[in-house]
């Protein structure tokens, strides 16, 4: 959202966000006044308020990034994520369609969404290609996969004009502490256990915000209709590897002797499910709209790290309250 509102002052930008337990205006408070800037708190599954509001400002492109996004979450309530994610996209295509009904020329449904739709990998030498068939293997990954097969068909029945974009594991500033790298984080500052899921031998490839949202941007103004592309930083990690960087980097920056945080460690009950292996290929996107990261890894963690460090304030005020309850209850039984 920076990024587009910063880069494209003659853009009407609406930003329609329900507000949910991750979601934070502080967050964004500093594109808040701007003039090419709108924010409207609403539920993309409410049919009439959707109905209204594509009524109201007649958009002529949808950015849809507005979805449940945590697997254990996902575990616990996985109809939530049937309404949000998939619900809440066919309001939003038939919103679209409705709206540019008989002319579809210059308009534009853009569906971001995330690489676990391909399921998990297990041999060292495979990536997700845009071509790899779907096998969401999580109630989460189940509900995107669905939302992507709908924009497709939007695509295929209506000829409603569609892109999409599966992104592997964000991390940065500003990143709801449930996500991996900022509940180690938080745990880390407040010398709490840190609950490493089996054995640590997990994958994942991880990518800085702010690339995934130049990406976004790339796709969104360059992108052919129709097409999928796969976004990743071609750098993946073991979670213990992750985590002993994190506890390592920490030490130095916190001031504790060499050591100390890695023994927060805590080996825990392992997430039902749980993926062996995320990995993309993220050749076509570099190829064909000339993206590629900006940030090398050390440098996005050390940036990150230190963004947390400088906002402590905000991790109390969120990590305070629902969100307490909540990793009192998934954690209690894996750390007892
Ligand atoms: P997460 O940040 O939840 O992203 P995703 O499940 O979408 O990849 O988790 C990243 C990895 O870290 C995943 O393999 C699960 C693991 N993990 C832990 O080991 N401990 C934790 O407390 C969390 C939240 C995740």
């Amino acid at each position: 959202m920076r990024l587009f509102v910063n880069k494209y002052p003659d853009y009407n930008i609406v930003n329609l966000d329900k507000l949910t337990y991750a979601g934070n205006l502080s967050n964004i408070a500093d594109i808040a006044d701007a003039p090419n800037y709108t924010f409207v708190k609403g539920d993309i599954t409410d049919i009439p308020f959707i109905e209204g509001l594509f009524a109201k400002y007649g958009f002529d492109s949808v950015i849809h990034l507005a979805a449940e996004s945590h697997v254990d979450r996902s575990i616990t309530h996985p109809l939530e994520f049937v309404l949000t994610n998939v619900v809440g996209t066919v309001n939003l295509l038939n919103a679209s369609k409705n709206l540019w009904k008989g002319n579809m020329e210059g308009k534009l449904f853009y569906h971001v969404s995330t690489d676990e739709v391909y399921g998990s990998l297990h041999n060292p030498e495979d990536f997700f290609l845009e071509t790899t068939p779907y096998d969401p293997q999580s109630p989460y990954s189940a509900s995107k996969a669905s939302s992507d097969h709908f924009v497709r068909a939007y695509h295929n029945t209506y000829k409603l004009p569609i892109v999409l974009s599966n992104c592997s594991n964000n991390y940065g500033p500003n990143q709801f502490p449930e996500k991996l790298l900022p509940l180690m984080i938080n745990n880390i500052l407040n010398e709490k256990p840190l609950p490493v899921y089996g054995k640590g031998e997990n994958v994942r490839d991880w990518l800085y915000v702010v690339d995934h949202a130049r990406a976004i941007d790339d796709v969104y103004h360059k992108g052919k209709l129709g097409e999928t592309y796969n976004i990743g930083g071609f750098n993946e990690w073991k979670n213990i590897d992750i985590v002993h960087l994190l506890c390592d980097t920490m030490d130095t920056k916190l001031g504790r002797p060499a050591g100390t945080n890695r023994g927060l460690i805590k080996f825990v009950e392992d997430r039902a499910g749980h993926d062996l292996r995320y990995a993309i290929d993220a050749t076509k996107i570099m190829n064909d709209l000339g993206w590629k990261p900006s940030l090398q890894f050390e440098e996005g963690m050390g940036k990150t790290i230190d963004w947390y460090l400088d906002n402590k304030a905000w991790i109390e005020q969120i990590t305070s309250g629902e969100y307490q309850k909540y990793y009192d209850d998934l954690y209690a039984n894996k750390l007892a």
